[in-house]
């Protein structure tokens, strides 16, 4: 065959794909959810609203996701993990990097906090900054799977509506929900930033736990007790979670 009737079969066959990956995508845009997300008046410009109903931000890129997995040796994931303040999430994220580094796994942790004081650092804590906080974390972790890496998420991501939006946005079978888990006294006791404490004192308003609700993962992939396992401990058993998710 010609080589360039090779090369535009290629092309078109890698458009396909990716429509078919915008195809499988499609309870993203038709999520009820995020369909009905509306900014609080006045808290959000126009740039930070949800797209329309009809809008898929599909990636047709020239190199389908398969070829950079057979490249990196293993298939792009995104741990979600959500929790209380201090209930371990960073801790916990970081030890798992350095896990799956240890085993040459390509990867990268997106923390909250850290996040917050660059690309989400004129959002706040109220529902809808927070869902904008989520919504944005989640795009970039998406294209970070399409670059082949595998996403550790560490966010407190509250509600369950946002944290499905996150799993439509990602795809759902690039998704693991994972609760750190930590009774809310716990987190108080330990209260490393002092934010419990302002948060009783009424000096930080909607503190998640106290003053703004924490929704637990209707059915997450998995849940760590960060009161009875070691931060390498439970790096672990995701690191073992991730390995079985994993292709052949
Ligand atoms: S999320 O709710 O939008 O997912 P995110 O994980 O980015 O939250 O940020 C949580 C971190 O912000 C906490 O660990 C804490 O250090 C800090 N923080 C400051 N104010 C609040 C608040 N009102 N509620 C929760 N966390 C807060």
């Amino acid at each position: 065959m010609d080589c360039h009737v090779a090369e535009s079969i290629a092309i078109i066959r890698c458009f396909a794909v990716n429509l078919v990956d915008c195809k499988s995508r499609t309870g993203y845009a038709a999520s009820p959810h995020y369909g009905t997300a509306r900014p609080a008046q006045g808290s959000l410009p126009m740039s930070l609203t949800p797209p329309p109903r009809n809008y898929t931000s599909c990636n047709v890129g020239h190199i389908p996701r398969a070829t950079r997995e057979r490249l990196t040796g293993q298939r792009a994931l995104t741990l979600w993990m959500t929790g209380l303040s201090a209930s371990g999430k960073s801790t916990t994220a970081f030890a798992l990097e350095a896990c799956l580094i240890d085993q040459g796994r390509l990867c990268v942790v997106l923390d909250g906090d850290n996040l917050r004081h660059g690309i989400n650092r004129n959002l706040g804590f109220s529902p809808e900054d927070r869902r904008e906080n989520i919504r944005r974390v989640a795009e970039i972790a998406r294209l970070m799977n399409d670059a082949g890496l595998i996403v550790i998420v560490s966010l407190i991501s509250p509600l369950q509506v946002d944290r499905d939006m996150a799993r439509a946005i990602i795809g759902a079978d690039r998704f693991l929900e994972i609760l750190i888990s930590a009774p809310l006294a716990v987190c108080e006791n330990r209260d490393p930033k002092h934010l419990y404490a302002k948060a009783r004192a009424g000096e930080i308003p909607d503190f998640t736990g106290i003053s703004a609700p924490y929704e637990i993962p209707h059915a997450p992939d998995c849940i760590l007790e960060t009161t009875s396992l070691t931060p390498n401990e439970a790096a672990i058993r995701l690191a073992t979670l991730i390995q079985s998710r994993q292709k052949g």
